[in-house]
């Protein structure tokens, strides 16, 4: 994995929208995979900043996001769906219908599993995926000791990542058991993939992530056996890469 060094969260978050950009700037009509939690909000808003200046167009962009709480309606608080709008869509000109969320509502989730890889298929697979990186190593909600194989498939949540993600419920009460999410298939199968790393709370994770063996029991271990592996990362996180 290429690992590209930045002095802070505002550079890294600022290095990653330029990788994102050129991507755009090349491929107007590029399929990006989208993630939520804390680190990318601010790629998220360099990516507006650039949006309003003129300098990136997403109208032949696609967008196919990681993962949703299962049971969480898109338009509740607390669901990736409001996430994604209040941080990203509704800033820039993605076609709505190019927006794509798995349903963690669905009647069936094994059938809204099918549907959602066989549409990330239909649009050509994808060409950029970021990710954010869990303390315990997860991608998506791929948590330790996933099966690698594994398509967008349903997860019962580690109570670390219930905890983690707890910081954004109103009652850490409310936070969801399970969740839908792309699996390290439909990752690895990405044609770039841009892993985004900040704080002293990610330097173990990262450091297995970067330098451990590659083990189902730090998910982003297997990273290391992508092509196009890039993480982007800043000082506190990479305090244990040297
Ligand atoms: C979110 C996702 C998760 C997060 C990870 C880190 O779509 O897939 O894997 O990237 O939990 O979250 P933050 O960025 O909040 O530390």
């Amino acid at each position: 994995m290429h690992v590209v060094m930045a002095a802070d969260y505002d550079q890294m978050s600022r290095k990653a929208a330029y990788v994102v950009a050129g991507r755009i700037i090349l491929k107007p009509d590029c399929v990006l995979g989208l993630a939520t939690g804390d680190t990318p909000k601010g790629l998220y808003r360099e990516l507006v900043r650039l949006h309003r200046s003129g300098d990136i167009d997403f109208s032949g962009v696609s967008t196919f996001n990681l993962d949703e709480y299962i049971g969480l309606a898109p338009e509740d608080p607390d669901s990736y769906h409001r996430y994604m709008e209040e941080h990203f869509f509704r800033f820039v000109n993605v076609p709505p219908e190019r927006r794509h969320l798995p349903d963690g509502d669905a009647s069936d989730m094994a059938a809204e599993c099918r549907r959602y890889e066989a549409s990330i298929e239909r649009a050509g697979g994808i060409d950029l995926q970021i990710l954010g990186l869990g303390r315990d190593g997860h991608i998506g909600f791929n948590e330790p000791d996933v099966k690698f194989e594994k398509g967008t498939h349903c997860v019962r949540l580690d109570s670390s990542t219930i905890e983690a993600n707890a910081r954004f419920f109103s009652d850490a009460g409310k936070v969801p058991k399970r969740a839908v999410t792309m699996g390290i298939r439909t990752i690895m199968r990405a044609r770039s993939l841009l892993l985004l790393a900040s704080g002293p709370e990610k330097a173990e994770a990262l450091r297995g992530a970067v330098l451990g063996p590659v083990t189902p029991e730090l998910p982003a271990s297997v990273l290391q056996l992508h092509p196009d592996a890039t993480a982007i990362v800043d000082e506190a996180a990479a305090r244990l890469l040297r």
